[in-house]
């Protein structure tokens, strides 16, 4: 459990994770929270630029300072990093979910993508800042897009669209924060194999054909599970199995859009991958 988290406003910044890696690297204390209200230059994974409107949603950075085993002063290692990153995506799920008050179901796309309702709500980019072991947990979510879903970007949903309700981004918030500190706070005594297990009950594509990009590599498979560190095991034709850390699961096979990515390298369609933002 985190204590209550400091939340620092802005209106306008680059993007929160700029703001929050510096004040990590100047001793901010864990919990710390940098919320904009729109992001000029924000990021997704990959590189990808994330479209964040003015109160169209929540762009927010939270420090964090994971330590290798409680009570310890060593910072966690990349494994435990890894497996943050899927907590990160449970409690992001859990919260929006208590936001809705019922009847929403966030699913979650591996590593860390917020699905519902047919389309991509949000995502979670987790970085490290170099100096002194903090994490950054960027948590985006599209309450309401003002003006409805931009065009360029299909496959993105947001919480007015799959809920049915306008919400505001200031209600959300509180939700979203507990969770991800109830959240955090067990995974530190606890582990990660809850989380292992709540994250593969909201994995929809769990046993199914995938395609997933890794690098420049585009591998088709099972996917079959979970490891202990959050990799994705990929169940490969050879009868292998590859433990992926890295990566994105980019389309379900067989459809038309994956046969034609694996054709020609890039997509033919959606917003996955090669296309900017969310
Ligand atoms: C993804 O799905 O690719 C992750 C998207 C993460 C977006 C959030 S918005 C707040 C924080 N600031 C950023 O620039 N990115 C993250």
């Amino acid at each position: 459990m985190l204590s209550p988290p400091r939340v620092i406003r802005y209106a306008t910044v680059t993007s929160t994770q700029d703001v929050a890696r510096r004040l990590a690297a100047a001793g901010a204390e864990e919990g710390t929270v940098v919320l904009a209200d729109t992001q000029t230059a924000g990021r997704g994974r990959l590189g990808r630029r994330w479209h964040s409107p003015r109160g169209g949603g929540l762009w927010f950075s939270l420090i964090l300072r994971p330590s290798a085993a409680p009570g310890s002063a060593e910072p966690a290692g990349a494994a435990a990093c890894q497996q943050l990153s899927l907590v990160a995506g449970v409690a992001v799920a859990r919260g929006l979910e208590r936001a809705a008050g019922g009847g929403l179901r966030v699913f979650l796309k591996w590593p860390n993508d917020l699905l519902a309702g047919g389309g991509k709500l949000g995502g979670i980019l987790l970085e490290r800042e170099g100096r002194g072991g903090a994490v950054i947990a960027g948590v985006g979510v599209n309450v309401a897009f003002p003006g409805g879903r931009p065009s360029d970007l299909p496959g993105a949903t947001d919480l007015a669209a799959v809920t049915g309700r306008s919400l505001r981004p200031e209600e959300v918030l509180p939700p979203l924060l507990a969770s991800l500190g109830e959240t955090y706070g067990r995974w530190r005594t606890e582990g990660f194999e809850p989380f292992r297990q709540e994250w593969l009950r909201r994995f929809p594509l769990l046993n199914r054909p995938v395609t997933v990009a890794v690098g420049g590599e585009i591998l088709a498979g099972l996917a079959a599970d979970l490891d202990t560190d959050g990799r994705l095991l990929l169940a490969l034709p050879d009868g292998s199995r590859r433990a992926l850390a890295a990566g994105e699961v980019v389309w379900r096979c067989p459809s038309p859009t994956s046969i034609l990515f694996l054709s020609s390298g890039r997509p033919a369609g959606g917003h996955e991958a090669g296309s900017p933002g969310q």
